[in-house]
Formats: C-alpha cells, structure tokens, sequence
C-alpha cells in the first residue's frame, strides 16, 4: 500500500518526505485555507519535494470551469492530479481528463456505486472518505471493502482506491488488510504509526538491564 500523506504544510512533507514514507501527497481547499499559503506556490513547492502523485483540487462546479482549473492545475508540475468531486459534471471533467490522459482523483465519494461511477470515467485514483461516514454511524472502512471487491470483479476498472478522510492507527490497519492501493494519511496520524506502549516498556528494561552491565559498544 503506498502512503500518501494529507496535507499542504510544507514542513510536515519535507520531514516525512526525508524518511522516504511520503509516495504522494493529497491536498483540498480546506487544507490548503488551513495553510495559509497560495494554492499555486503551495503545488509547485510540494511538487519540487516529492515525484509521486500530488492531488490538488479544482474549486469550480461545473464542467467548463473544473476543465479550466484542472488544465492550469496540470501545468503546475507533471506529477500533479487534477482532484475532481464526485458529482455528474464532475465525472464529465472527469472523462474529459482521461481523454487528456491528466491523471485525476474523484474525490467525496461515500458509496460503491459512486466509485464505479467514477472508474468508469477513468478516474486515475477514487478517493472513499472512511471517517467522514465513520461520524455519521456508518462504517468506512467496509466501504473501502465494497468497492475492492466490486474493482476486482472486472479487469477493465484500473481506478486505484485511495482511502481518505484516515482518523487513527486503526483505520490504516483494516485499509491495508482489505487491499487499498493507497491511504492518505495525516501527518499526525502517520507519526503515531510507531507508537506502542509494549515498544517503550521493552526498550526501558533492555536499556536498564544493559546499564547493569557496565558494558559499552562504543
Ligand atoms: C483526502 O483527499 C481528503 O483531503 C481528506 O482525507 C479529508 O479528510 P477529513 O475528512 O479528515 O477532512
């Protein structure tokens, strides 16, 4: 599963793109508000971090003008997606950037029949949102396990499952065990992947018993 890392602060992706755990980034409007910065500046510079995929949204609802965003959002830097929501004009942009060969990312999808819909534009990535339906008492990640199961029932749908909307260590468990392609992870999230507690326990007693010893390696 590649790791995808869901945010636009600069830092946090240099950080983690050091530790070579970054294959991607995704980004939103919500993000990118959050950041503070120019949305342009904001690809070009994750885009000069990391060669993967970088997923940057069009904030226009209909079709000409999600076209237009998405055609300008490409040219930013190559590996850019072109972040596309899952409503009808936005599967017809959707069309249209697979006829451009662009790569895309349907994004909001809350349902299997969303997401063959957005295969069957040829949606690069689809992006099921597992916490936002997890808050409204209805299982993410068997989304995630619906749609695996639909995909892989017809070689003819390639679109990569991009689990999004990632809230804790447990949900990148279960996306990983059904088989996504991809989890967008916050950086928070990502860093709390190593935690355990059984880890610092073990590595407290290794270290006093290791300090009885007197002994030294170097
Ligand atoms: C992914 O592409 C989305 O930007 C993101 O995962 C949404 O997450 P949220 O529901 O925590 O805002």
């Amino acid at each position: 599963m590649k790791f995808f890392v869901d945010t636009a602060e600069i830092k946090e992706i240099s950080e983690l793109s050091e530790m070579n755990l970054v294959d991607g980034v995704t980004t939103n409007p919500s993000l990118i508000a959050k950041s503070g910065n120019d949305i342009k500046e904001t690809i070009k510079n994750i885009c000069q971090i990391v060669p993967g995929p970088v997923s940057a949204e069009v904030t226009a609802t209909d079709i000409n003008g999600m076209i237009e965003e998405g055609k300008i959002l490409h040219s930013l830097a190559p590996n850019v997606v072109v972040k596309i929501p899952l409503t009808w004009e936005g599967l017809e942009a959707c069309n249209k950037f697979t006829e451009l060969k662009i790569p895309t990312n349907v994004t909001l999808c809350f349902s299997a029949p969303q997401a063959l819909l957005a295969a069957k534009a040829g949606a690069t990535y689809v992006s099921p949102f597992i916490g936002r339906l997890d808050d409204t008492g209805i299982n993410g990640v068997d989304l995630i396990g619906e749609i695996r199961a639909i995909y892989d029932n017809y070689d003819d749908l390639n679109t990569m499952i991009l689990a999004a909307s990632i809230r804790n260590i447990n949900h990148v468990t279960q996306v990983a065990m059904i088989g996504a392609d991809v989890a967008t992870i916050p950086p928070k999230i990502l860093k709390e992947l190593v935690k355990h507690p059984l880890t610092d326990i073990g590595l407290s007693n290794f270290l006093d018993d290791w300090a009885s010893t007197g002994q030294k390696i170097r």
